[in-house]
């Protein structure tokens, strides 16, 4: 691994639809145990950005180390066990399995890394009491609430102890207290030497992580204060 504690480390990425630039030299270091958040308006490029360091897009141009390794060398089926087995993704839409139950949803990760059915939906009901959903457990992922399956596609990304954790606006649709209860789960999870990147809209989220991003036209400005997260809210909170 480049830097011992390196998680992530992303240099000059670039992503081009139909010629437009949507991510734009975007380079970007996060180390074992960080929690960092990224702002910024509606169609920036998060989603974007967060799709190529999760492996889950390829950038035109840049490169990327993932947990020591070049996604780009890696075969599709290796990716696709780093992604299963290391990586910790909560997608902005959920993407939970409509006619899997709730609990089958979380536990489906662990199933498929372990073989172990039996120990996998036990710590999914864990994960769920933890989220309030301990009475859900059993309703198909196509009936819950947007809430609901935020929640459960959170507990599905943590069910592997990932080593690094991509959400996408996970706390979208919660209410303060689950929100918290979302965060107080990541930031657990950091505390053993995973890494967080969470993209919000939400200041109080931000206000959680050690570090701060804004996105800004495809672009990255670090090092951004409080007061600078403060007023992309606001931005976000006029358009929508
Ligand atoms: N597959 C695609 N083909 C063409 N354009 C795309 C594609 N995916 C994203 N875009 C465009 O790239 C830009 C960035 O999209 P992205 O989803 O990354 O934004 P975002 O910052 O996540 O926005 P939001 O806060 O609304 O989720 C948008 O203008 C979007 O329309
Ligand atoms: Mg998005």
């Amino acid at each position: 691994m480049s830097g011992s504690s390196s998680v992530l480390v992303a240099s000059d990425l670039v992503r081009r639809y139909d010629q437009r630039i949507v991510v734009d030299r975007v380079s970007l270091t996060i180390e074992s145990g960080e929690m960092v958040s990224l702002m910024g308006a509606s169609g920036c490029g998060k989603t974007t950005l967060l799709h190529i360091l999760g492996t889950l897009d390829r950038p035109d141009e840049g490169r990327l180390l993932l947990l020591g390794r070049d996604p780009a060398r890696l075969s599709d089926a290796a990716r696709a066990v780093m992604r299963r087995e290391e990586l910790g993704f909560v997608f902005q839409q959920s993407n939970l399995l409509p006619s899997l139950t709730a609990r089958e949803n979380v536990a489906l990760p662990a199933w498929r890394a372990t073989g172990q059915r039996r120990a996998s939906l036990d710590r999914a009901d864990a994960l769920l009491d933890r989220f309030g959903l301990a009475a859900r457990g059993d309703a198909p992922g196509r009936v819950l609430s947007l809430g609901e399956a935020q929640r459960v596609a959170v507990a599905r990304a943590l069910i592997n102890r990932p080593q690094m954790v991509l959400a996408d606006e996970p706390t979208g649709s919660l209410d303060s207290e689950a929100s918290l209860a979302v965060l107080d789960a990541m930031a657990e999870v950091c505390r053993t030497g995973a890494a967080l990147l969470i993209v919000t809209h939400d200041p109080n989220v931000a206000a959680r992580c050690a570090r701060r991003l804004v996105m800004r036209d495809g672009r990255l400005a670090p090092g951004a204060s409080l007061s600078a997260v403060e007023d992309v809210a606001t931005a976000h909170r006029t358009v929508v």
